[in-house]
C-alpha cells in the first residue's frame, strides 16, 4: 500500500509541485490532498491542474483562535486519511494541538541550514552574517519552531554579490531536489538523513 501524503501550502507551492511530480508509479507514496490556509493560493490551481484533490481553510475565519483553526484543519485533512503530512511553504505557526495529532509523520522544509536561522528572513540573516554557505533543511515537525530531527540538508555557496532574492533562488533549486528525496526515503520508513551539496 502506498503511503498517503497531504501537502500544506500558503502560496505558489513550487515545493508542492515537485513533491507531487516525484510521486510516480513506482514511488512508495501518493499525493491525496493539497490544502492551503489561503483560498487564493496559486498552488491550489496548480494542484487542481495536476488532478490532486484540494481544500482551503482560511485562518482569517477563525479570528486568531489558533486551536479552532487547527481543529478545522485536522477535520478536513483527516477526511483524506493521510499517513504523512508535508508542510511546503506553509506559513502558519502550529500549536501542539496540531503537531501532537500528526507526531512522527509531519515534515517541513525550512530555507536555512538548521539549527542556524530558525524563523523568518533566513537568507538576509546569512548574508548579513557573512556566511560562506547557506541552504535548506527538511526536518520532522515538533513543538519547537523549526526544530525537530533533521532528515535532509542541501548546501549552496553565498556569493559576494548575493541579495536575499538571488540567494533564495539558488536555495530553492536545492529545495526542489531535497524535499522529494527525503519524502521517498521517509515513505520507505528510512530516517537516514539525505545530504546534498
Ligand atoms: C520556500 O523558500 C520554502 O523554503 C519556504 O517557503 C518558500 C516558498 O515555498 N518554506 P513554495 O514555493 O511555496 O513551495
Amino acid at each position: 500500500m502506498k503511503k498517503r501524503v497531504a501537502i500544506l501550502i500558503s502560496g505558489g507551492g513550487s515545493n508542492m509541485v515537485k513533491l507531487v511530480e516525484s510521486m510516480q508509479a513506482d514511488h512508495p507514496a501518493e499525493p491525496v490532498l493539497v490544502l492551503s490556509n489561503d483560498p487564493e493560493a496559486g498552488g491550489l490551481k496548480k494542484a487542481r491542474e495536476m488532478g490532486i484533490a484540494t481544500a482551503a481553510v482560511d485562518h482569517r475565519d477563525f479570528k486568531g483562535d489558533r486551536e479552532a483553526f487547527e481543529r478545522k484543519l485536522i477535520s478536513v485533512i483527516d477526511r483524506n486519511a493521510p499517513d504523512i503530512l508535508c508542510l511546503a511553504g506553509f506559513m502558519r505557526i502550529l500549536t501542539p494541538v496540531f503537531i501532537n495529532h500528526y507526531a512522527g509523520r509531519m515534515l517541513n522544509i525550512h530555507p536555512s541550514l538548521l539549527p542556524k536561522y530558525r524563523g523568518l528572513h533566513t537568507h538576509k540573516r546569512a548574508i548579513d552574517a557573512g556566511d560562506a554557505e547557506a541552504g535548506c533543511t527538511v526536518h520532522e515537525v515538533t513543538a519547537e519552531l523549526d526544530d525537530g530531527p533533521i532528515l535532509g540538508q542541501a548546501r549552496v555557496p553565498v556569493m559576494p554579490e548575493d541579495t536575499p532574492e538571488s540567494l533564495a533562488a539558488r536555495v530553492l533549486v536545492q529545495e526542489h531536489k531535497l524535499y522529494p528525496a527525503v519524502l521517498k526515503r521517509f515513505a520507505e520508513g528510512n530516517r537516514e538523513p539525505v545530504f546534498l551539496s
